[in-house]
């Protein structure tokens, strides 16, 4: 049976592919989607992909998530480093979750290095571009079998 997750993208990742590519590479969040599509058809996994810059907006996708995804994967964007109330929302999540960043945010500025995320999250990916969604819908996978 195909299991719907629900992926998240906070803010700024509207513009991946054209903002600070030297950091975040050149493909757009459309390819990352098709990849993700591409990739959860295969693994019996329904993605649903989103996008939001509104930190309200991603907290109430969550709580559609509590009763629509068997998981999250989440790219917070720099609500990752802020927002108790992402953290909030996920610790009233029960099914896994998993945190993605693009760029390896313990080589980067002092602030990126603390996650709220991080102390609800199953498991982290940093640093592995854009294939880290790829990575944690494999991980997703398995353990939501
Ligand atoms: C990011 C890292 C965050 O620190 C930053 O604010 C982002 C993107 C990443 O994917 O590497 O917007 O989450």
């Amino acid at each position: 049976m195909t299991k719907l997750v629900y992926v998240l993208n906070g803010p700024n990742l509207n513009l991946l592919g054209k903002r600070q590519p030297e950091i975040y590479g050149y493909d757009t969040l459309k390819d990352v989607e098709a990849d993700c599509a591409k990739l959860g058809s295969k693994l019996g996994i329904e993605c649903q992909f989103k996008q939001s810059n509104h930190e309200g907006q991603i907290i109430d996708w969550i709580h559609e998530a509590r009763q629509e995804a068997a998981g999250i994967i989440i790219n917070p964007g720099a609500f990752t480093h802020t927002s108790v109330a992402i953290l909030d929302a996920l610790n009233a999540f029960d099914g896994p979750v998993f945190e993605v960043h693009i760029s390896n945010v313990h080589k980067r500025e002092s602030f990126r290095h603390h996650s709220y995320v991080s102390l609800r999250a199953d498991g982290v990916m940093a640093g592995f571009g854009v294939e880290g969604y790829q990575l944690a819908l494999r991980r997703m996978a398995s353990v939501i079998k």
